[in-house]
């Protein structure tokens, strides 16, 4: 298997308003790798630059400079070979209303040039749940069916890159598992996910790796782990049996603030000073400790700071 499945060198994007003759330029000198057989999160605020990104990724638009690798082949000197490497899901629910999923995946299934005997539309509509309706219109499904019947239609030509954008937008919590457990099983057959979401949470537990798009250029990108652990704050929440009546000295690293239901909330550096260091304070205080809890930094934090200007 190839180390990396996408490979960006300095990719720019310039879009030209023939109207007004304006220039907007929407993605800044991208260099990225993404590694194969992984889950790979582009996050952003809106009009970041995400499904610019995607969609040239995906060939659907062209870029104004840089190179683009889709499995070792140079997607300009390869246009036809490197789109078959790629199943992509839109962010817009574009369908054609008067068709059935079946008839979706089939058509699909040719225009990728796949043989009759070898498209498995009755498993892929399977795994997405959509067997119960694959004889049903388009236009009589609802939005989540659409989104899976999207999916499916990516996946008819069995790439190994699969591209989605905003995939559990609007959908249900119920769906969104099984959407994701579908994505985790692509994963484990090898395939390199690649997707853009709004949902952090979501995003920090399923994401093996994670960028972050400002204004058109990447501010941050890594393993998520790793971008969580550069964070250093940390939170302590202490619940105490009786009302503090004076604040203990802690160092001036630590900022102390009493909650509105009582218990001691300490923001801290973990470098700095230890949680154990901070409960010994208080105890040595006499502060009475009935419970505590503790905050990990979590991905909105990182987000946040990302896109500070
Ligand atoms: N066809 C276009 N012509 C001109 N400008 C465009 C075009 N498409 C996108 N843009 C601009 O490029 C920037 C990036 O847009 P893009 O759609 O890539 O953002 P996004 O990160 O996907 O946002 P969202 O989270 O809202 O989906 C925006 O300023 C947008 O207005
Ligand atoms: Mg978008």
């Amino acid at each position: 298997m190839l180390n990396y499945a996408l490979e960006l060198t300095g990719v720019s994007k310039v879009y030209n308003n023939h109207i007004n003759k304006k220039k907007k330029r929407a993605l800044h000198s991208l260099s990225l790798s993404i590694p194969s057989g992984s889950i790979f999160g582009l996050l952003g605020p809106n009009g970041a630059g995400k499904s610019t990104l995607i969609n040239i990724i995906a060939g659907l638009t062209n870029k104004s400079s840089g190179i683009i690798s889709i499995c070792g082949y140079d997607q300009q000197l390869y246009p036809e070979k490197s789109r078959t490497f790629l199943g992509v899901v839109p962010q817009e629910l574009n369908l054609d209303p008067f068709l059935s999923p079946r008839e979706a995946l089939e058509i699909q299934a040719g225009l990728f040039g796949v043989r009759k005997r070898e498209r498995e539309t009755t498993k892929i509509l399977e795994k997405v749940g959509l067997s119960d309706v694959k004889n049903a219109y388009a236009r009589s499904l609802s939005g989540g069916m659409r989104r899976r019947l999207l999916i499916a239609k990516a996946l008819v030509h069995d790439p190994p890159i699969l591209i989605l954008d905003e995939p559990t937008a609007g959908v249900d919590i119920e769906l969104r598992e099984m959407l994701w457990n579908y994505i985790f099983e692509l994963r484990s057959s090898g395939k390199t996910i690649i997707l853009t979401t709004h949902y952090l949470e979501e995003a920090q537990k399923m994401c093996d790796r994670i960028a972050i798009l400002n204004k058109g250029s990447l501010v941050e990108f890594g393993k998520t782990k790793t971008l969580l652990h550069r964070l250093k704050n940390k939170i302590l929440i202490i619940h105490l049996n009786k009302k503090i009546v004076q604040m203990p000295n802690f160092p001036t690293t630590v900022i102390p603030k009493i909650k509105s239901d009582g218990s001691l909330e300490l923001s801290f550096d973990r470098t700095v000073i230890s949680t154990e260091k901070l409960i010994d304070i208080c105890r040595d205080n006499h502060l009475s400790i009935k419970d505590i809890t503790t905050c990990e930094p979590v991905l909105e934090d990182v987000f946040k700071l990302a896109i500070k200007d």
